[in-house]
């Protein structure tokens, strides 16, 4: 087994990015800046826009977390939204979901000017990258792309199983892998609560991308000899074994799927660094105006 190691490619990328944005300042003056909308105060959604940010930082980008209140109005809520799509000083803009249940998660995604949509929701950018056109990718499956590429693992002709078809993660990580690139080139399945013999379908997987958000669901025993893991779980658990409270756990049972896998994504120290990889690349892009 050979580790999928978020540490070590994030880290690499990262440099590439941070010496694009001094190159950035140099040209233009100003760096490249992403927004962050947070609306109420959920703990996972707080701990992922402070990585966002403190990552921004870290490679030479301005970063603005605007926080709202969980009371705060959908008109209010987009009112904000398009005025910052028509900012010239902002690149990147995202809104961290969930959203309260007052707020419609589609109007405030469709809201942000496509070319500012650096979490790839827009279904602009769904429908490009449909399409192999140039468009922003969600960060988590870009981060996944970005790893796949890193080990140079050849994907082309393999089944990919994957688990969950959220919006996020599972159905734009089932276009991604089915396209003709590499990586892609794959023959997709996409699993989910309602599939029958889950078990079966996982086990035909050379690939496989757990993302169901339940811990330890993927167990050894639904993962062939040799299957490259790709775990995309971040359950949050409250722990007094760690400073901040909190212990992760992937949805694989990485214990005893690790001994089969040729190649397996660690939680933490995998996917989750891949995704603010992900978001960096994309708001560069923005701001450097090479897709829009
Ligand atoms: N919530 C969970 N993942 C994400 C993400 O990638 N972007 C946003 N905006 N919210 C999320």
């Amino acid at each position: 087994m050979q580790l999928l190691d978020g540490k070590v490619v994030s880290a690499k990328i990262k440099e590439d990015i941070k010496q694009e944005a001094a190159e950035f300042l140099q040209e233009k003056g100003r760096k490249p800046h992403l927004v962050a909308i947070l609306v109420g105060n959920d703990g996972g959604s707080e701990t992922y826009v402070a990585s966002k940010m403190r990552n921004c930082e870290m490679v030479g980008f301005d970063s603005t977390n605007i926080r709202y209140d969980v009371e705060i109005s959908e008109a209010e809520l987009i009112a904000k939204i398009e005025e910052i799509n028509t900012d010239a000083t902002i690149d990147g803009l995202i809104v961290q979901l969930p959203l309260p249940p007052h707020i419609d998660p589609e109007k405030i995604t469709a809201a942000i000017d496509y070319r500012k949509d650096v979490d790839g929701f827009h279904p602009v950018n769904l429908g490009r990258m449909q399409r192999n056109l140039p468009c922003f990718i969600p960060a988590t499956p870009y981060g996944i792309m970005l790893m796949l590429e890193h080990y140079n693992i050849d994907t082309a002709g393999k089944k990919a199983v994957i688990v969950g078809r959220s919006n996020i993660v599972g159905s734009p990580m089932s276009i991604l892998l089915a396209r003709n690139t590499q990586p892609g080139n794959c023959t997709v399945t996409i699993t989910h609560s309602r599939t029958q013999n889950l078990r079966e379908e996982v086990l035909q997987g050379d690939i496989v991308v757990a993302a169901i958000g339940k811990k330890n669901f993927v167990t050894a025993d639904m993962v062939k000899e040799g299957a490259v893991v790709i775990d995309v779980g971040i359950n949050r658990e409250t722990s007094t074994e760690t400073k901040s409270g909190f212990k992760l756990f992937g949805d694989v049972d990485y214990e005893n799927v690790a001994p089969k896998a040729s190649w397996i994504t660690p939680v933490p120290g995998g996917v989750g660094l891949m995704t603010i990889v992900g978001l960096l690349k994309n708001t560069l892009e923005a701001a450097k105006g090479t897709i829009y």
